[in-house]
């Protein structure tokens, strides 16, 4: 018997998306470079519905057509590699999908040099990791449409579910569409991250409470609007000790450098070249940037004093405040988020649906949040909206919330903690929402050193003002 679809590169998340679509009642075929990583996974699911090959000729004679392949490997040159092994055995109409985390502008490349050969092919995100993978990623495929009809069923059974059932899967759109929405997710991770590691570190520093009670604060969080995966962990995290005996909690041995696997610098990059705000996100990758300048900082720190100013605030009342300033954070970064896919989608030309987009990351994937669905009933409600933050539900939180945010910007700023994030978000909410900005002052040094030209407020046309003239 034909396997149904094919599984390349045996690493953990190969196997796992390998192992999930089996056990929805497929039979797959599967091939790694090395032939060891095959037989082990035999060896480990001898009783699987697995077809193993130890060649990629054996391999694609092993699937039935139009054939469907899956590619898990390192992203770069490794799909390069076996998109060129693969390419003279298979014949048109077969389905190629790449799931690793791959830039998106190399998926636009790749659809379009192998859809002259009438090959499909799919970028696709898969979220939720090693776990994800093996029960119920969040999948976010994009590619020709025909090609994703004939996957599909398998990528509907094998992803996360709603709380409604739906699955944490859709058609998202041509060419780089999936890894583009995926990498913006890898974004919007980082600036999730980011403002949750800047709350533990102001009330840690600021407000002096111990590790236990903050892992006890945010499973508590964890119960109310800021419900998310990543608020869930942070709560576990927290509540750990040394796995090496010294009963210290883990986070204090830990190097604080944080690594990096270049997706959320991507959505920044493309964020600047698409000319569209993203602050929150940017200022996380930076945050990340400046972490991994562990002896300069450490050098720095014996030599630029602290702040000589006194905070005031009420222990308890500031952990509320906190709560508060995260969430509003939060909403500012997928505001942001949101009018970055919305560039996106103008530029590339791909038709994103956006509240769909919220929908399928309810579930699966690591910004998996409960607030996902009030960003998806904004958008179905007006799936034109500019900005999340004209949406009532959003506009209501930034009501409630922004005194806390700026009241703990300014206590963080005044004890010296770094709040990239909250910071950002406090200032993309004040932008956002001024009428007059000072880029009127702006126009004016361009034109005066460059006659760079202006609009004016009071009538139509362009001006340059004599400025070399005396008046
Ligand atoms: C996911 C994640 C995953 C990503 C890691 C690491 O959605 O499952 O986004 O794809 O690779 O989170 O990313 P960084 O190493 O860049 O933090």
């Amino acid at each position: 018997q034909k396997a149904n679809i094919g599984v390349v590169g045996m690493a953990v998340m190969g196997k796992n998306l390998a192992l999930n679509i089996e056990s929805r009642g497929y039979t797959v075929g599967i091939y790694n470079r090395t032939s060891a990583k095959t037989e082990e996974v035999m060896k480990d699911h001898s009783d699987k519905k697995l077809v193993p090959s130890y060649s990629v000729e054996d391999f694609v004679k092993s699937l039935e057509t139009p054939r469907r392949i899956l590619i898990m490997v390192k992203a770069g040159k490794a799909t390069d590699a076996v998109i060129d092994e693969l390419l003279p055995l298979l014949d048109k109409g077969d389905v190629l999908i790449d799931g690793g985390n791959t830039n998106f502008h190399d998926t636009i490349a790749r659809n379009a040099r192998l859809d002259k050969s009438g090959i499909n092919f799919i970028g696709m995100g898969v979220s939720g990791g090693e776990l994800g993978a093996l029960h119920g990623p969040s999948l976010m495929p994009g590619g020709q449409k025909s090609a994703y009809d004939l996957v599909a069923p398998i990528l509907e059974k094998i992803s996360a579910k709603a709380e409604d059932g739906k699955p944490c899967v859709a058609y998202i759109g041509p060419n780089g569409a999936g890894h583009y929405v995926k990498m913006v997710h890898n974004g919007i991770e980082y600036g999730d991250e980011q403002l949750i590691d800047e709350s533990y570190d102001i009330l840690r520093r600021v407000a002096g409470i111990d590790v236990d009670e903050l892992s006890n604060i945010f499973k508590e969080w964890n119960k109310g609007e800021l419900n998310s995966y990543l608020i869930d962990i942070t709560g576990d995290i927290l509540s750990r000790k040394d796995d090496l005996g010294s009963g210290k909690p883990i986070v204090d041995l830990i190097l604080d450098e944080g690594a990096n696997k270049g997706t959320g610098k991507w959505s920044s990059e493309d964020a600047l070249a698409l000319g569209v705000p993203q602050s929150v996100i940017t200022e996380s990758v930076y945050a990340r940037f400046i972490s991994m300048l562990k002896d300069e900082r450490v050098a720095a720190s014996k030599v630029l004093p602290k702040p000589g100013l006194s905070v005031d605030f009420d222990a308890k009342e500031l952990v509320e405040k906190v709560r508060e300033a995260l969430y509003f954070g939060k909403v500012m970064s997928y505001a942001q988020g949101f009018e970055q896919l919305r560039f996106a989608s103008e530029e590339y030309d791909w038709d994103l649906k956006f509240g769909e987009l919220a929908q399928i990351w309810r579930e699966g994937c690591i910004i998996r949040a409960q607030f996902l669905q009030n960003i998806t009933d904004a958008f179905e409600k007006d799936p034109k909206l500019t900005n999340l933050l004209l949406d009532p539900y959003f506009t209501d939180i930034a009501k409630k919330y922004q005194d806390s945010a700026r009241e703990v910007v300014a206590i963080a700023t005044k004890a010296g903690i770094p709040v990239p994030t909250l910071s950002a978000a406090v200032s993309y909410y004040d932008s956002y929402r001024t009428e007059v900005l000072p880029a009127n002052l702006l126009q004016a040094q361009r034109d005066y050193f460059g006659a760079h030209t202006y609009k004016r407020v009071d009538r139509e046309g362009t001006f340059h003002y004599p400025w070399y003239k005396e008046q």
